[in-house]
């Protein structure tokens, strides 16, 4: 047995029924994780069948995932689908997790497609900064935006608005994606255009894209930090440190944060250090 998981509201899930029941599922049950987030749950006979449902849904916009149906592999599941929690304001989670959002603060949930649920120590010693530093009202530029998790998280703790960039059409997509899916699409500008069309001056940049993609990027990234706004870089390691703040000059170091082998280093214009 396998189970397929449509995310749906309140409202939506009289229609995720009844398309449940066109497609010849039986026996739906419904869990309520949060205020507002229901999943509809359909067991199937196999995961082929699991497969065919999964697909028609997701054509029509629906929001439908494969889950195993017990075992090993459920726990697994569970366990990966387990909220992460950031500090005492902000949670990220799937918008299929089973789990209880109740106590959770600030939640947040991603969809479908993208890259990036928060989980990676390099979006997380981001996130960890953002939690830091935002203050509130904020134009933050969210650099190789994935999944939009970070900007995101920016908006959720006091940030005004995001603008998301990624070389990937899908990134792109995911993020307005889930911008719709928390609310905040009318915050969110997120565009495939390189960074060297981007205009502007942001009171907050961040970049988990790697060492590389730094390096190369520098130059834009140091143009797009307003002054008395700041710099994040993510995705490299401790010993690469010193070069990627080499590259992104005149901008100086304000501080660092490590995680295992990760590393992320914030940056400012030299008068506000
Ligand atoms: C490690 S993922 C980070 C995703 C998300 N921001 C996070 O922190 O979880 C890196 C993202 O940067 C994008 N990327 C890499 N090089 C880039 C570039 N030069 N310009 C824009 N996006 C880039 C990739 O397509 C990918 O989506």
């Amino acid at each position: 047995m396998e189970t397929v998981v449509v995310a749906t509201t309140e409202e939506g899930l009289a229609g995720v029924r009844d398309r449940l029941g066109e497609l010849g599922v039986l026996g739906i049950d419904i869990v309520s994780p949060g205020e507002t987030r229901r999943l509809a749950l359909a067991a199937v006979d196999d995961e082929w069948e699991a497969e065919r449902l999964t697909v028609a849904l997701r054509a029509e916009g629906a929001l439908a995932v494969t889950r195993p149906g017990g075992g090993a592999r459920l726990e697994a599941w569970t366990r990966s689908t387990r909220p992460i929690t950031f500090g005492a304001r902000l949670s990220v989670c799937f918008a299929w997790s089973e789990h209880d959002r109740a106590g959770l603060p600030g939640v947040l949930e991603l969809g479908l497609g993208g890259f990036g649920n928060g989980a990676h120590p390099s979006t997380r010693l981001l996130i960890d900064e953002l939690l830091h530093r935002i203050t509130g009202g904020e134009r933050v530029l969210d650099v190789g935006c994935g999944s939009g998790v970070l900007g995101l998280c920016a908006l959720a703790l006091g940030a005004s608005r995001v603008v998301a960039v990624d070389l990937k059409a899908d990134a792109v997509d995911a993020t307005r994606r889930n911008a719709a899916l928390n609310g905040m699409d009318g915050r969110v500008e997120a565009t495939i255009a390189p960074l060297g069309e981007i205009g502007g001056a942001f009171d907050v940049v961040v970049a988990n894209v790697g060492r590389a993609a730094v390096v190369e990027l520098a130059p834009e990234l140091v143009r797009l930090v307003a002054p008395g706004g700041w710099l994040a870089v993510s995705g490299i390691s401790s010993s690469q440190c010193a070069l990627v703040v080499g590259f992104l000059g005149p901008l100086v170091e304000l501080g660092r944060r490590t995680s295992d082998e990760w590393a992320a280093v914030v940056l400012a214009p030299r008068e506000r250090v």
